[in-house]
C-alpha cells in the first residue's frame, strides 16, 4: 500500500501488530458503500470513464455481496479499506488502484465511523424505544397500585406503581434525546479531505453526502481527518443509558429481597445456585448492573486516547474504533434482557401496598394540613414530628391517634384531619404536572407512549 519509499520490510511482529483488519472489518459496508459515492465523484471529476465507473460499481456490489470475510483468512491485510482495494484489484485489475485519488485512509476511517456510528445510533434507539415501551405496559397493567417510595433508602411518600415505573422511562428518553442529538454531530461528511489538506482536486462533495446520508459536510479538512468527538460523545450517551439501566438493575434486585418482597424475579432470567438449593439469583440485573462498568471504561479509554494528539491524523487514532464496537455491542446486546426481563417481571402489589401505608408515609401530608389551616409549614412539621413520636410510642399510625392528643401539638387538628391521612387524598394532593395524583399519572402513561413514538 506505501511501500515505495522504503529499503527494508517491516518487523514482521510490529507489522503483524498493527493491522487493524481484525476490528475494523466490520466496517466493511460502510467502507463499500462512501467507496461507491467516492467512484462516483471521482468520475464526475473525470478520473473515471464511465465503463470504468460501472465496473467499478459492479465490483463494489460483488465485494458486498459475499460473505463477510474472516479476517484470519486474509494475513497478509493491513485495513478494511486495504482489502476493499485487493479485492477490486482482484476483479478488474489495474483499474481498481485509481479509486484511491484523491482519497486518503485518514478520511476513509472516519467517514466509516461516521456511518457506523449513525447506524448503531439507529438501532441503539430502536432498543430503547423497545424498553420504555415495556416499561409503559407495566405501568399500565399496574397501574391502580402503590408503593412507598424512598428517599435516603428511608421510606418517604406514597405513590403509584406506574409514577414509579415513569420515572425510569423519563430517563430512557433522555437518553434517547442524548443521541438523537449526538447523531446530528455524527451525521457530517468527511470525505473529501484527503490526507489533511484536501483532495487535490475538484470534487462535488454535496453529492457524496446526500449519496450518503449525510446532513451536511466538513468545514476543515485537518479537522475532518482527526476529530473523534462524535465518537466520544456517542460514548458518553452510551455512558449514561447504561447507568441508569445499572441503577434500575440495582433497584430491582433491592426490591426482590424478602425483605422488600415487591418484585417476583421472572425464571426466565433468574439462575439458582449450585451451593444453596433455595436461591433465586438476580443474574440478569446483577449482569445489566456490572456491564456499566465496561461501558463507561470505553468513553475513559477514548478519551485517554485522544488527550495529547496533535493534529491531524495520528495512528493513536486506530486505538479509538475497538471501545466504540465492544460498548455498542454491549448496549445491543443489554437492552433486549431488560426489556424481556421488565415484560416478564411481577409485582407483589398486596406487600407494596402494605408497606404504602404503614410507616408514616402520609406524615408529610399531615404537615400540609395544618398548612391548609394557617399554620406555618416549618411549626407544622414540628406538630406533625411530635405526633410521630407519640404514635410511635404507642405502637399505632397516625390514625391511631386520638383528636384530644393531637390538638395538644396544635389546637388546628380537627376532625376532617382522619380524612387526609387517608392513602387515596394523600395520592389525590399531588395533582400537578408530574406530581403522582391518579389523573396526572393516567395523563403521563398517555404521554409517555406518545413520547417514545417520537424516539428515532
Ligand atoms: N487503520 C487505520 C485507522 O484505523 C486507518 C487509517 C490509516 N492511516 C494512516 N495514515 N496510517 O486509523
Amino acid at each position: 500500500m506505501w511501500s515505495g519509499r522504503f529499503r527494508e520490510p517491516l518487523d514482521p511482529e510490529f507489522e503483524q501488530w498493527q493491522r487493524s483488519f481484525a476490528f475494523d472489518v466490520r466496517l466493511l459496508p460502510d467502507e463499500l458503500a462512501a467507496s461507491r459515492a467516492w467512484a462516483r465523484a471521482l468520475a464526475k471529476a473525470g478520473i473515471f470513464t464511465t465503463p470504468e465507473l460501472a465496473s467499478v460499481l459492479q465490483a463494489l456490489d460483488t465485494i458486498a455481496a459475499k460473505a463477510a470475510p474472516d479476517a484470519t483468512d486474509f494475513p497478509g491485510v493491513e485495513d478494511v479499506h486495504q482489502f476493499v482495494e485487493q479485492e477490486l484489484v482482484s476483479l478488474i485489475g489495474d483499474t481498481g488502484y485509481k479509486l484511491h485519488a484523491g482519497r486518503s485512509r485518514n478520511e476513509q476511517i472516519s467517514t466509516d465511523l461516521r456511518l457506523y456510528t449513525r447506524r448503531s445510533i439507529d438501532a441503539i434507539l430502536a432498543a430503547i424505544a423497545a424498553l420504555a415501551s415495556a416499561f409503559v405496559a407495566k405501568a399500565e397493567q399496574y397501574k391502580d397500585d402503590v408503593m412507598p417510595s424512598y428517599t435516603h433508602l428511608q421510606r418517604a411518600e406514597p405513590v403509584l406503581v406506574a409514577h414509579w415505573l415513569l420515572a425510569w422511562v423519563e430517563m430512557l428518553l433522555r437518553d434517547a434525546s442524548r443521541l438523537t442529538d449526538c447523531r446530528r454531530r455524527v451525521n457530517v461528511l468527511p470525505l473529501g479531505s484527503g490526507a489533511i489538506a484536501g483532495p487535490g482536486m475538484e470534487l462535488d462533495r454535496a453529492a457524496i453526502a446526500k449519496e450518503l446520508g449525510f446532513e451536511s459536510i466538513s468545514a476543515n479538512s485537518m479537522d475532518a481527518t482527526s476529530d473523534r468527538d462524535f465518537e466520544l460523545e456517542y460514548l458518553h450517551a452510551l455512558g449514561s443509558l447504561a447507568l441508569h439501566l445499572s441503577r434500575w438493575a440495582e433497584e430491582m434486585a433491592l426490591f426482590s429481597t424478602v425483605e422488600y418482597g415487591f418484585v417476583q424475579l421472572p425464571e426466565p432470567y433468574s439462575t439458582g445456585s449450585s451451593a444453596m438449593p433455595q436461591k433465586k439469583n438476580p443474574d440478569a440485573l446483577e449482569l445489566l448492573r456490572g456491564k456499566a462498568g465496561r461501558i463507561l471504561g470505553a468513553a475513559t479509554a477514548l478519551q485517554t486516547v485522544l488527550k495529547g494528539l496533535p493534529l491531524a491524523y495520528n495512528k493513536d487514532l486506530q486505538e479509538a474504533q475497538e471501545p466504540l464496537f465492544a460498548a455498542t455491542d454491549s448496549v445491543l446486546a443489554a437492552l433486549p434482557i431488560a426489556t424481556g426481563f421488565m415484560t416478564a417481571v411481577a409485582l407483589d402489589t398486596e406487600r407494596m401496598k402494605k408497606a404504602a401505608i404503614a410507616g408514616f408515609l402520609n406524615a408529610t401530608a399531615a404537615a400540609r394540613y395544618l398548612v391548609k389551616k394557617g399554620v406555618p409549614f416549618r411549626i407544622a412539621h414540628s406538630a406533625v414530628g411530635q405526633a410521630v413520636r407519640l404514635a410511635l410510642e404507642k405502637k399505632c399510625e397516625l390514625d391511631g391517634l386520638k383528636l384530644e392528643e393531637l390538638k395538644q401539638f396544635r389546637a388546628e387538628f380537627g376532625r376532617d384531619f382522619f380524612a387526609s391521612l387517608k392513602l387515596e387524598s394523600v395520592l389525590a394532593s399531588h395533582n400537578v404536572p408530574g406530581g403522582t395524583a391518579p389523573g396526572r399519572v393516567r395523563g403521563a402513561l398517555a404521554e409517555a407512549r406518545r413520547r417514545i413514538t417520537e424516539i428515532s
